[in-house]
């Protein structure tokens, strides 16, 4: 049976693209994609689509995609309605508490306020803190936040800290480890076993693929 494969625009793609590529899979045409967003497997029975993150797991949850390739911090956001089957390894990076050197948002007495692109991650970890935040929901270039005062602090991923050293701001707690992870359609892992199982021991990592 055919296998649609929904893969994340963006920051994941390269990498996903070459693990494919290195796999086995017949991947030329997502190589010299232009606009196209639909590409057939050349060697196997495979079709893949490019989404943005959070579509890759709407596309999973409604069976449209039989699998996904998404990033944890967009699992963890939201969507619940799948199965995470594979720790792929790579874009790794982790979700942060970050603020002002000098002014740690975790020491703040009362009401603080968190700039983040991600609500309900952190919505969740100042609650179980038990802290009074408000959650200022960013959709960008989330760093300026507290820098132009709109925040106390953020809650952001960083992959080098690059952008919150440039920028005058420092970790204050780590959050959780990220990095991309295979996503199957429930009914799929029953329906397509054969296929899903397939791709989960393609896309497995082994000694050579340590890093
Ligand atoms: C992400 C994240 C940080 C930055 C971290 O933003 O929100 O801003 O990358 O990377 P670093 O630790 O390597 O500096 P992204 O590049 O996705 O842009 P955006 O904030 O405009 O969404």
């Amino acid at each position: 049976m055919s296998l649609a494969i929904a893969l994340t625009k963006g920051r994941l793609e390269k990498k996903t693209i070459e693990l494919l590529e290195q796999k086995g899979y017949g991947i030329e045409s997502l190589k010299a994609k232009g606009r196209q967003l639909v590409f057939q497997d050349t060697k196997k029975d495979v079709k893949y689509f490019l989404v943005k993150a959070n579509d890759c797991i709407t596309y999973v949850e409604h069976g449209v995609a039989d699998v996904g390739v998404v990033g944890k911090d967009t699992l963890m956001e939201g969507g619940k309605d799948y199965y995470e089957l594979l720790d792929l390894g790579f874009g790794r990076c982790k979700f942060i508490v970050g603020g002002m050197e000098g002014k740690n948002p975790l020491e703040k007495t009362g009401h603080v306020k968190i700039g983040t692109k991600y609500p309900n991650v952190a919505l969740d970890y100042f609650q179980r803190k038990g802290m009074d935040v408000e959650i200022i929901k960013i959709d960008g270039s989330v760093e300026l936040s507290p820098v132009l005062g709109l925040c106390d602090g953020i809650v952001d991923i960083m992959e080098t800290g690059a952008t919150l050293k440039e920028n005058g701001l420092v970790v204050y707690d780590e959050v959780a480890d990220i990095s991309a992870r295979l996503i199957v359609n429930k009914a799929a892992f029953k329906t397509k076993r054969e296929e899903v199982m397939q791709i989960i021991k393609d896309l497995e990592r082994n000694e050579e693929d340590a890093e």
